[in-house]
C-alpha cells in the first residue's frame, strides 16, 4: 500500500477517481485518508457525513486481474472485511444490514461505497470508499430513516483510528484476492452469518416505494437479498429494509 493522507479533501473517493492515472502507474495500492471531508459521498446518491478528527474517511483504488462475476456482491464482500476487524476490535456485535451498512444495535455507523471503472483490456478498477463514524458530535446533520452510532458509543472508548486503518488494509487485501479467485460464493455463508435480519420478518422498500413484507431467506448468488413472502421466495437487488418497530 502507499497511504496518502490528507487534511481536507471533498471526497477521498472523487479525489482518488479524478487522480486515477496518476495512481495507476504505482505499483502499489493506493490509499487516500483524509482527516476532513466536505462532500462525502454515500450510496444512492446521498451524502455521507463527516466531522473533524471523528471518524475514519479513505478509499484505496483496486485493480482486479480477472473477470468478475455479480461485481455488485463486491460492497457486501467488503462488509464482512469490516465485522471481522471491528468485531475482533471491539469485542462487540456488530453486524450487517442488507446491503451493505454495518449496525451495532440496530443504527448504523459505518459505509462502503464501491465505484467501478473499466479501463484497457476489460480490466476492472475499482475505488472503494469506507466512512466509520468515531465520535459523532451531538446532533449530527444525518438524514436517515433509522440510528446513527459511532464507536465511541459502543465501546466507551476513543478508538486508534490509524490502527484500525491498518487492521482494515491488511484484512481488505486479503478478502480481495480470495473475492477475486473464488467469487462471492465463498463468503455467501460468512455474509449471512453476519446478517442482523437473516432469518427476521421484515418489509423491504423498493426504490418504487412499493413495500414487500417477508422473512429473511437469505442472499442469493448475484448478492440479491431473498425474502420468504405468501407468495413464494423473491429476490430483490435493491431496496432498503425498513425496520418493525
Ligand atoms: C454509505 O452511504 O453507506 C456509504 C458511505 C461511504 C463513505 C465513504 S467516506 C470515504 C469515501 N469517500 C466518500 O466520499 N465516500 C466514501
Amino acid at each position: 500500500f502507499s497511504v496518502y493522507t490528507f487534511d481536507i479533501l471533498e471526497s477521498t473517493s472523487k479525489y482518488l477517481a479524478l487522480n486515477k492515472s496518476s495512481y495507476l502507474e504505482e505499483n502499489r495500492i493506493p490509499v487516500i485518508a483524509c482527516e476532513l471531508q466536505t462532500k462525502g459521498r454515500g450510496t444512492s446518491n446521498r451524502q455521507w457525513y463527516s466531522n473533524l478528527g471523528g471518524s475514519l474517511t479513505f478509499s484505496l483504488m483496486w485493480r482486479f486481474t480477472r473477470r468478475i462475476e455479480h461485481i455488485q456482491t463486491l460492497s457486501l464482500v467488503l462488509g464482512i472485511c469490516l465485522v471481522r476487524v471491528l468485531r475482533k476490535i471491539t469485542q462487540t456485535e456488530i453486524y450487517l444490514k442488507w446491503p451493505n451498512d454495518i449496525i451495532f444495535a440496530k443504527k448504523k455507523f459505518a459505509g462502503i461505497l464501491t465505484e467501478c471503472r473499466s479501463v484497457d483490456n476489460n480490466i476492472l478498477v475499482s475505488i472503494i470508499g469506507i466512512g466509520i463514524n468515531f465520535k459523532l458530535p451531538p446532533n449530527p446533520a444525518i438524514m436517515s430513516d433509522y440510528g446513527v452510532t459511532d464507536l465511541f458509543e459502543i465501546t466507551g472508548q476513543y478508538l486508534d483510528r490509524n490502527q484500525i486503518l491498518a487492521y482494515l488494509l491488511v484484512e481488505l487485501r486479503e478478502i480481495l484476492i480470495a473475492y477475486e479467485q473464488f467469487g462471492f460464493i465463498y463468503f455467501r455463508k460468512e455474509w449471512e452469518n453476519y446478517h442482523y435480519f437473516q432469518g427476521q420478518p421484515v418489509t423491504l422498500k423498493s426504490v418504487d416505494a412499493l413495500t414487500t413484507s417477508g422473512v429473511v431467506s437469505g442472499i442469493s448468488v448475484d448478492g440479491s437479498l431473498v425474502l420468504k413472502t405468501d407468495s413464494g421466495n423473491k429476490a430483490f437487488g435493491m431496496g432498503e429494509i425498513s425496520i418493525k418497530t
